[in-house]
Formats: structure tokens, C-alpha cells, sequence
């Protein structure tokens, strides 16, 4: 299982916390920020994770506010010459494989992943030697040089119908590295799935006990959840989807309420969408409790209006410019196209 101290040693290296600024300053910085990017010929790339006036920027500048396989199509098709990804590393690494000739910067390179930390891709390269008879498929969520050692990559959102495919295939499966979504992948499909064993930090605080409280004083709620999360969560779902897919079940559902077990940066888009309804975070700590609900990625809070545009003023990027090895990149490129590939496929199957 991934470290916990592992990753608190991570976070207190860091220096990306984003300071509280004047609503007037809040100002400055969008406008100047909108200014650079014109400047620039650069776009905007936000993951739902990040905050909701990262969010606004994106869109009010023409950029896009998506999940990761989004984010990834949407960076590859653009026009603009540089990237701006708000989001985490792997996001940034994924933008620069898929579009070499961009640049890409992110707002702070500190920006990671509890996934990405906990799967180095030494010892997983060792782990799949290990295992020669099966498929390699890492989750997005993962460093260029794990990718580099996959036969696929995939995201959430089509990470069942993947698997899936390739049971049918008759192939075994090696998955890595969240262990949740692994087990949950299994479940689905039946597939022969063996997991690496690494979690997402945010996910995995989520707690069953605690989404059942807070449905009985409130049930008429739907339990949406991400399938990062645990199993014991996944059960008492109500939908089970990427961030994208928890989205479109909201619209869906004629729930005026949802309890939502994923990051609380999804609720600017959810509620954006669907003003008239009510979401709720799912509770992380159980009763009694200081913290009720934790549900935000610490490495996507690192993404604010201050670094963006200290990104955008300086040619170089502050050193925040996402450098992928080609030997690297070009192997990566492989499993991440039959992703891409993969995904419209099934986008033209089930628009
Ligand atoms: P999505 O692929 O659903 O955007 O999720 C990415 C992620 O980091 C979830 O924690
Ligand atoms: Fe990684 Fe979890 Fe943060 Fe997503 S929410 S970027 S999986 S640590």
C-alpha cells in the first residue's frame, strides 16, 4: 500500500499552497492572465479537480474545463502553440507525449499524484518482468516512464470497457497502480485482473458508514462515486463513473439531491449545470470527527491565479515547462494513441 508517510513527505517539501488574495487582486490576476495567453498563443487546460476560479478562467478564455481523457484530446486538437495544464503532473506529461511540438507549462511542477508517487517505475518494470503472460494497463494517473512500460493506458471513464475488450479477448490482465479501480474493474468485467497496490489519497477516505448517515436524513439523494474510491463506497452507490460520467448521471437523474464522492472541485461544473440541485460532499471522517469531509486533492489545490500567471510572464516558465526524454515519450506515445483511439472509438459506438 502506498506510504503515508511517503506522501506527507512530499507535501511538506512542497511550496505551491495557494495564498488568500483580495477580491480586487482576484481581478487583476484573471485579467492579466487572459492577456498572457492572448500574448502567448496559449490555452488554458483545467482538470474538474482544480479550483472553481481555475475553472472559470479556463472557460472565460476559450480553454477547457474536462476530465483526463478530455484534457488530453482537447490539448492534442488545439491550435494554441502552448499549453497551460492545470491539473496534476501526469496530466502535463500526457499533454507534452501527445503534442511534442507544444510547450506545456503547468502552474507549479509540484503538482502530483498519489498514484504516480506510489508506483516508481523501476520496481513496476520489475513487477510486470515478473508477470510476462499478462497485459500491461496503467491508469492515466501514472509517470511517462510507467506508461512508457504499458500495452495501455486508460483513464476512468472507459477503464471497464477496456478491460472488458481485452477479457474478450482472452488476454490477462496486470493493472496498476489503484488498487480500487483495479478491484472494481475485476468486479465488472470478470476479467483475470492482478493489482498493483496504490490508492489515491483523496478517495480512499471516503467511508461507507458515513455516506449511509448522511442518505437517511436525506433520502432522497443519490450516491454518486468516483471508482477510486473503496468497495465498500462503491457498493452503496447509486452511479459509479470518472468525473465526466458523474457529471452527465447528475443531469440524468431526477434526484433534486446527490451525495458526491469525489473531489468537492467537481461541484463548480455540477453546479454550474444544474443550479436547482443540491450536492453534497460525501463525509471522509465519520461521526464525531473534526474534519468532515477532506475530499480535495491537495496537489490540485497547488493550481491558482498567483503561479499561472508568474507562468505566463516569464519566457522560460519559471522552470514549471513539462520536459518529457523522447526515447521515453515515443514509447508512451504507443499506449497512450491506442487510448485515444479506444475511447472515440467507443464515443462513436455510444455517442
Ligand atoms: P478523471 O479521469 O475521472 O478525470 O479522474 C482523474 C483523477 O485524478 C481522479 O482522481
Ligand atoms: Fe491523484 Fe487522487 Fe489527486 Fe486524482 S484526486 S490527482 S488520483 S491524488
Amino acid at each position: 500500500m502506498m506510504q503515508r508517510e511517503q506522501v506527507r513527505e512530499h507535501l511538506a517539501g512542497t511550496t505551491a499552497a495557494q495564498p488568500s488574495l483580495s477580491d480586487e487582486a482576484r481581478a487583476h490576476y484573471r485579467e492579466r492572465i487572459a492577456e498572457r495567453l492572448i500574448a502567448r498563443n496559449a490555452v488554458l487546460v483545467a482538470h474538474y479537480y482544480t479550483d472553481p476560479e481555475i475553472q472559470a478562467l479556463a472557460e472565460a478564455t476559450g480553454g477547457c474545463v474536462a476530465d483526463s481523457l478530455e484534457m488530453a484530446r482537447f490539448g492534442r486538437d488545439h491550435p494554441a502553440t502552448t499549453l497551460i495544464v492545470a491539473g496534476v503532473r501526469f496530466m502535463g506529461e500526457t499533454a507534452k507525449i501527445l503534442s511534442p511540438e507544444k510547450r506545456v507549462f503547468m502552474p507549479t511542477l509540484e503538482a502530483t499524484c498519489s498514484l504516480d508517487i506510489g508506483c516508481p517505475a523501476d520496481t513496476f518494470s520489475s513487477f510486470c518482468d515478473q508477470h510476462p503472460d499478462r497485459t500491461v494497463v496503467v491508469y492515466a494517473n501514472t509517470s511517462a516512464a510507467v506508461k512508457a512500460r504499458a500495452d495501455w493506458v486508460v483513464t476512468s471513464s472507459i477503464a471497464v470497457e477496456l478491460i472488458d475488450h481485452l477479457d474478450r479477448r482472452g488476454e490477462k490482465i496486470l493493472w496498476a497502480p489503484d488498487r480500487h479501480l483495479g478491484a472494481y474493474v475485476r468486479e465488472r468485467t470478470g476479467a483475470d485482473v492482478l493489482c498493483w497496490d496504490g490508492e489515491c489519497i483523496v478517495h480512499d477516505e471516503f467511508k461507507a458508514k458515513g455516506i449511509l448517515e448522511l442518505k437517511a436524513l436525506h433520502p432522497e439523494a443519490a450516491v454518486l462515486v468516483h471508482p477510486e474510491s473503496p468497495a465498500s463506497v462503491v457498493e452503496i452507490a447509486d452511479v459509479v463513473g470518472s468525473t465526466s460520467q458523474l457529471i452527465a448521471a447528475a443531469q440524468k437523474l431526477d434526484n433534486p439531491t446527490f451525495i458526491v464522492a469525489t473531489d468537492r472541485g467537481i461541484f463548480y461544473k455540477m453546479q454550474q449545470l444544474m443550479p436547482e440541485k443540491r450536492f453534497m460532499a460525501a463525509p471522509t471522517a465519520g461521526n464525531g470527527a473534526t474534519c468532515r469531509s477532506c475530499a480535495h486533492c491537495p496537489w490540485m489545490a497547488m493550481n491558482g491565479l498567483e503561479n499561472t500567471l508568474a507562468v505566463l510572464n516569464d519566457a522560460n516558465g519559471c522552470g514549471q515547462e513539462i520536459h518529457v526524454d523522447s526515447v521515453i515519450a515515443e514509447r508512451a506515445l504507443v499506449p497512450l494513441g491506442r487510448m485515444l483511439d479506444f475511447g472515440a472509438e467507443l464515443k462513436r459506438q455510444k455517442p
